[in-house]
């Protein structure tokens, strides 16, 4: 029996009414649904708008079915329009008539409004812990490898010698970001839309703040139509999800290309390899494959909320019915792809040798070769001039700049002297470079030692 039965002469047509339907997939919201009812409840038997005997039945009666579902006691069945019919409807089968008070002074509209804001609220959470777990291995790991010389890339060729540790630094603070943009997003989310009902509010001497407050939200919204037609707080988290899958999936490119035959930096571990069914040789990486692929996903997630939530006239309408799934799936996707990307990068191997052996191999002290001439005296644009003619030469002979003798230097340029083999040292130039927030070991360790500490105090 639907809840406008009164009104109606039929019953929905079946499919009809499994279009209609958001149960299958709203069910998850089953807690947050509860607890706001509860916190409703409460309110209305503190105010005396329903009586406290009845106050205090919804709530043991909500208590009771949150259990219930909890224990698998409760099953969702196949035919309830939506969480709140079904908890509605199971309340006064439990308790009689005091469950057809709990609606009072409330819509479904707000309802489903305070839901999802208590639920994302939760999913912040979680997603901020899953991030701070990320950030730490990359913290441990850049200190591990605050030594490593590796080549930095521009291009994708080799530009300058970093670290590795440096590297993996920058990827925590872009996760670092991430953490930040959640959290603001939750400041809005998490206010209270109850008391806007359906969109014009209610005649109730409802106490709204008192919800917020058993609640934990931060206050309550300010204009009732906005109340029940704001879904701004799914959006900013679908697109600050969409951000953290952008920096997983440039890491996963990353650890794809290290883990390949021609670059040979990194070996993921077995765990968190696959085989080919047909080439005994190989080892994929996968797992960072499909976080690379799923950033799609969410991506679309975030483009599917923006254009359903698009031209819809105030206040509510059932368009909005669709930010559920798109939302759930985009949560979903993320933090599966950082509960497997985690773990894979804590177990990988470093190869030391083979990326001290690229970032020695590809004239990436150049622009040290060319400072040194700088110090001589020499203006920069000339300087990099000459050290352009000795990296010719050095291909010409099939040599790096570190085993050029000294008299093709002189020829090119008088200003050169024995010194230059010190300064192009590719240790030196990496340990130079100890501007705030560059490679060299020492700011990587008290990079390192930093993030630590702004981890814990998120
Ligand atoms: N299942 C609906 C949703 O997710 C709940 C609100 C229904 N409100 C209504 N007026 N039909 O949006």
């Amino acid at each position: 029996m639907k809840l406008w039965a009164g009104r109606f002469k039929k019953e929905l047509d079946p499919t009809t009414n499994d279009f209609n339907r958001s149960l299958p997939f709203d069910s998850r919201m089953y807690r947050s649904d509860i607890e706001g009812s509860i916190a409703h409840a409460t309110m209305l038997g503190e105010c005396g708008i329903i009586p406290t005997e009845d106050k205090e039945k919804i709530i043991a009666g909500l208590e009771g079915i949150l259990s219930d579902i909890e224990s698998g006691k409760l099953q969702f069945d196949d035919v309830s329009e939506d969480i709140h019919t079904f908890v509605e409807a199971e309340l006064t089968k439990r308790i009689g008539d005091a469950g057809k008070r709990l609606h009072t002074a409330r819509s479904r509209n707000d309802q489903v409004a305070l839901d999802i804001r208590l639920h994302l609220r939760h999913e912040c959470d979680e997603l901020v812990a899953m991030l701070k777990n990320l950030i730490s291995v990359l913290g441990n790991k850049a200190e591990q490898y605050s030594e490593t010389v590796m080549p930095g890339y521009t291009h994708l060729q080799r530009a300058q010698p970093i670290v590795f540790g440096h590297q993996l630094l920058a990827y925590a603070e872009m996760f670092m970001r991430d953490i930040d943009r959640i959290k603001d997003c939750k400041k809005r989310m998490n206010v209270s839309p109850l008391g806007s009902a359906a969109l014009a509010g209610t005649t109730y001497p409802l106490d709204r703040e008192k919800v917020a407050k058993l609640l934990e939200m931060n206050g309550v919204t300010r204009n009732s139509l906005d109340g029940v037609s704001d879904r701004d707080f799914v959006l900013e988290l679908a697109s600050a999800m969409s951000i953290i899958m952008v920096h997983l999936s440039r890491f996963a490119e990353e650890i794809i290309l290290w883990s390949s035959f021609e670059f040979k930096f990194i070996e993921l571990d077995d765990a968190f390899s696959t085989g080919s069914s047909i080439m005994p040789q190989k080892k994929n990486p996968d797992i960072a494959e499909l976080v690379r692929g799923k950033s799609g996903r969410v991506f679309g997630d975030n483009m599917a909320l923006l254009t359903a939530m698009k031209a819809i006239p105030l206040a509510y309408n059932k368009d909005m019915q669709e930010d559920k799934e798109a939302i759930f799936d985009a949560i979903d996707t993320v933090e599966k792809c950082l509960a497997a990307f985690t773990p894979m990068l804590d177990t990988m191997k470093v190869n030391a040798k083979n990326m001290r052996k690229a970032a020695a191999g590809g004239f990436i002290n150049a622009t040290d070769c060319a400072d040194f001439l700088v110090s001589k005296g020499l203006p920069f644009r000339d300087a990099y001039k000459a050290t352009g003619e000795l990296v010719a030469r050095c291909i010409e002979l099939s040599t790096t700049l570190e085993e050029l003798p000294l008299e093709e230097y002189i020829k090119v340029c008088d200003l050169f002297d024995d010194e230059v083999y010190k300064a192009i040292d590719l240790d030196k130039c990496v340990s130079d470079r100890t501007v705030y927030g560059g490679p060299a070991p020492s700011q990587v360790k008290l990079q390192a030692a930093e993030l630590k500490k702004r981890v814990n105090d998120i």
